[in-house]
């Protein structure tokens, strides 16, 4: 199975409007859980260079004992660096712990890992969205088998939109791209489910006897910022590219659009904002 990489400086880029986008009150169901829990057992599926452990640390209270699984070395030693320095930075008296475990998700046992390192939460951001439905099912399965609570967010959820100047093509393109999100990403088998994964994650947590909520968390790129021209370039670029794969007939009417919308973005007259949907799922008492 080949696997997919992603660019660490890509992940870095959207670290501010993920950090931005993300719901606050689904931070506070998961602190609120694991204070009941009297311990932080934390399990990061997909971390990447650590986005999410970033993120949840400051939310999430003393004793966090995190462990970060990602099939991709590189990514690992840069979160785990960087996560021991903000800890040491910024949280120095809390008795946090950061370990890193590389791994195929494929082959993800968390039954097996709970009887050696009992977790308490399992999180991911920005993974859903590639995984198939057999796999967020036996995620979900695996979640109530150790009765841990889940918050997943960053899920994409397809609704994106250029901001400002209104462009006859935008819908074909989104449609074309969240097609193409529907590629296999070699996580799980089949294909992804790219805009309905958070959907069909919510079904089945349900489905096994999880209490599931379920927010909005919008990136909001604001014309003019030149965050938004660095993300929103990348962005577009991979609008683009989806659009002229599924739709090689229209190649061209693709390629005047990529010009007029990166032309508009470059010169501050339209923003942008990218949907998600972020998920937090409890085990119902018993
Ligand atoms: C979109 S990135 C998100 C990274 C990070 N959670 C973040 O929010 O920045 C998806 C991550 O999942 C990892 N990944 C994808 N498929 C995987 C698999 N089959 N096994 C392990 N990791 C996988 C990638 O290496 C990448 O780090």
């Amino acid at each position: 199975m080949s696997e997919l990489l992603f660019d660490s400086e890509w992940l870095t880029l959207r670290r501010r409007a993920d950090h931005q986008a993300r719901d606050t009150l689904l931070n506070e169901e998961a602190a609120y859980w694991l204070t009941q829990r009297h311990r932080s057992h934390i399990v990061d599926l997909g971390a990447g260079n650590g986005n999410n452990a970033h993120y949840l640390i400051p939310w999430l209270g003393p004793q966090q004992h995190w462990r970060l699984i990602d099939h991709d070395a590189a990514l690992l030693k840069e979160a785990r660096r960087s996560l021991e320095e903000a800890i040491q930075s910024n949280h120095a008296s809390e008795g946090h712990g950061v370990e890193t475990g590389q791994m195929d998700l494929n082959t993800l046992d968390l039954p097996a890992l709970n009887q050696q390192w009992p977790i308490d939460l399992v999180t991911a951001s920005a993974l859903l969205d590639l995984a198939s439905a057999a796999w967020i099912e036996r995620l979900a399965e695996q979640c109530h088998a150790i009765q841990a609570a889940a918050l997943f967010v960053l899920n994409v959820n397809g609704h994106w939109s250029i901001t400002g100047i209104k462009d006859g093509l935008d819908e074909t393109v989104r449609q074309a791209f969240n097609t193409h999100q529907t590629k296999s990403k070699g996580l799980g088998h089949g294909p992804a489910l790219g805009p309905m994964a958070a959907f069909a994650a919510s079904d089945q947590f349900k489905r096994v006897g999880f209490e599931v909520q379920t927010r909005t968390s919008v990136w909001q790129l604001l014309a003019g910022s030149a965050y938004t021209k660095a993300l929103g370039f990348q962005l577009i670029n991979g609008w683009h590219q989806a659009a002229c794969e599924m739709l090689p007939d229209q190649i061209h009417e693709f390629d005047v659009w990529f010009v007029r919308r990166q032309t508009q973005l470059a010169s501050g007259q339209v923003g942008i904002e990218v949907g998600h949907t972020d998920l937090y799922a409890e085990p119902l008492a018993s």
